[in-house]
């Protein structure tokens, strides 16, 4: 038998989850009932049934233990028969959904502020995912947020703390909890779908990878399958030892905050090839000696190359990529002759299509890449993928991607994040651009001329489901567009993301900068939005 304690609270108004989960400074989770309301409205909106099992993991951040040892205590209260948590608290983002599918369970919930810093004073998130391994679809995260509002009390037993460290079953009232090994069925899903066999004779040949953790959830994970399963050499993985503050980093594996990363690839010596992942290992960056590979053509280049990985050797069976991610992919698609489908930002998004088997690969921008093997985008993942193509192909990054462009011409594509802009100087941004829509079509501006601009809006085509306001969009003559989006992510004011793209097929331009070659498309951006008059900001944060 349990004892049950029934807790009184009051709703908060700010527990809306974003693009991603709830993420909130680390106070703001640690005031009391904070994260015990958004849990009891998470078991309210999904209504365990009797026999349920959930899985339990985040990235490791400041605050996971302790938030761990309260969400096993309510689950326990809320009907859940067993937990399978990580040892240690840990499973990375693509860990947990490949868990949740693996024992068909009924869901799970990973905590998580992926890419943002962590510490006592950085940033905490949880989100729920559902039974097919991926996050919540819009209607779950709503009731969530509807019910965390009028929440009046909550349910947890009255137990001792789980030993996290150590693997084995315990019980908290009448629930098991598990705690499993955080790797060992992630590395498994990743030898069933890669040639590990040819990927350890590149090593042995001497091809030379760094892999950058950046002291987030990746670390053990890099460990077992580059250097155990492998073979690579232990100064090819770096910052592998995760820690609660991600060694006070940034954790977004970027060309900004990955820069330890970046300066051994463009150093003297370079490795053949590097990577690195975020916060909770969903996202990756690629690079090769001295060279950066876009997300957006990682995508497309993956697409091209994916019949050469046993995984995916039957070919795929279509691929999606976000809104604002370039339309190399497309291309790509459109020449195997696979549906592409342009979903909102955000990888919800994915999880239907895939279900319903329409696509196989799909990625954003943003540097997040992923298959239908989980339900959330996976950083090793694409490391892996990418050193398949290499082991195949026996090229360079660098070769590969420039033949591609030579293939397929070049998106030439990037982002420009303004960040922590006052909320106001942020939407007049984006009020003042919809305001002047009506009259750009038709307009000419330097050496472009607007075709369309809208306001994206998606119909899922597997439910009908409409998800609009998704990005402001105008969409030259052309083919390039620039599309303006407020971040849903950020917890410091405002973000702006500005995208921008246009698509070359002239294969001598290639050895260009993105930016040089975006100038006049950074301009215009500007003049569009009076960025620079509302916001005083000249310079963009971050460029990607
Ligand atoms: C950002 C990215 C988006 C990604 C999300 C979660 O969201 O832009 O592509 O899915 O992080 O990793 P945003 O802050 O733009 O809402
Ligand atoms: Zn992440």
């Amino acid at each position: 038998m349990q004892n049950t304690l029934t807790i009184c609270t009051t709703g908060f108004n700010d527990q809306k989850p974003g693009t991603s989960g709830l993420r909130k400074r680390v106070p703001v989770f640690q005031q009391p009932h904070y994260l015990a309301n958004f849990v009891q409205s998470i078991f309210d909106s999904i209504s365990p049934p009797p026999g349920a099992t959930l899985v339990l993991g985040g990235d490791g951040r400041y605050y996971n233990r302790e938030a761990i040892q309260i969400i096993l205590k309510m689950a326990a209260a809320n009907g859940f028969s067993r937990v399978l948590v990580g040892q240690g608290g840990i499973l990375s983002t693509p860990a947990a959904s490949c868990v949740i599918r693996k024992y068909a369970t009924f869901g799970g919930i990973i905590l998580s502020a992926s890419h943002n810093p962590g510490g006592p004073e950085g940033d905490f998130g949880i989100k729920y995912n559902t039974a097919n391994g991926g996050p919540a679809p819009e209607k779950i995260t709503e009731a969530i947020f509807d019910l965390s509002k009028k929440i009046t009390q909550y349910q947890l037993v009255d137990a001792p703390d789980v030993a996290l460290d150590t693997l084995g079953d315990y019980s908290v009232g009448s629930m098991i909890v598990s705690v499993i090994d955080p790797v060992a069925d992630y590395a498994e899903l990743m030898a069933s779908l890669f040639d590990f066999d040819a990927i350890r004779g590149l090593f042995a040949s001497g091809f030379r990878i760094k892999f950058d953790a950046m002291h987030a959830v990746n670390g053990p994970y890099a460990r077992e399958i580059f250097i155990k399963r492998l073979g690579a050499t232990e100064d090819s993985i770096i910052n592998c030892v995760p820690l609660p503050d991600f060694g006070n980093g940034h954790p977004d594996p970027n060309l900004t905050y990955a820069h330890e990363l970046v300066e051994i690839l463009y150093g003297e010596n370079a490795p053949d090839f590097g990577a690195a992942s975020d916060g909770d290992g969903d996202r990756n960056m690629i690079l090769g000696r001295h060279f950066f590979v876009n997300p957006s053509d990682s995508l497309a280049i993956l697409t091209a190359n994916a019949t050469r990985v046993p995984g995916y050797s039957s070919g795929i069976a279509g691929v999606a990529r976000s809104m604002p991610t370039s339309a190399a992919v497309d291309r790509v698609a459109k020449e195997l002759a696979i549906p592409c489908f342009e979903t909102p930002t955000g990888w919800k998004f994915f999880g239907n299509l895939m279900d319903a088997g329409k696509v196989t690969l799909c990625g954003e921008e943003s540097f997040g890449t992923g298959s239908d093997h989980i339900r959330e985008k996976d950083g090793l993942w694409a490391v892996l993928f990418w050193l398949n193509v290499i082991a195949a192909r026996n090229q360079s990054v660098e070769t590969i991607t420039r033949e591609h462009w030579a293939h397929f011409g070049r998106n030439v594509y990037s982002r420009h994040d303004f960040e922590a802009i006052p909320a106001e100087a942020a939407n007049g941004v984006m009020q003042h651009l919809k305001n002047n829509f009506a009259s750009l079509p038709g307009q000419k501006i330097g050496s472009y001329t607007v075709a369309v601009c809208d306001d994206f809006s998606y119909t899922d085509p597997v439910d009908g489901s409409v998800s609009s306001g998704q990005g402001l969009r105008v969409l030259f003559t052309d083919g390039s567009r620039i599309v303006f989006r407020l971040s849903g992510t950020g917890t410091e004011g405002a973000t702006i993301r500005i995208y921008l793209e246009a698509y070359d097929p002239n294969v001598e331009n290639h050895h260009l900068d993105a930016q040089e070659a975006l100038a006049e498309l950074i301009r215009i951006a500007g003049q569009l939005s009076e960025l620079e008059a509302r916001t005083g900001r000249v310079q963009p944060t971050v460029i990607t």
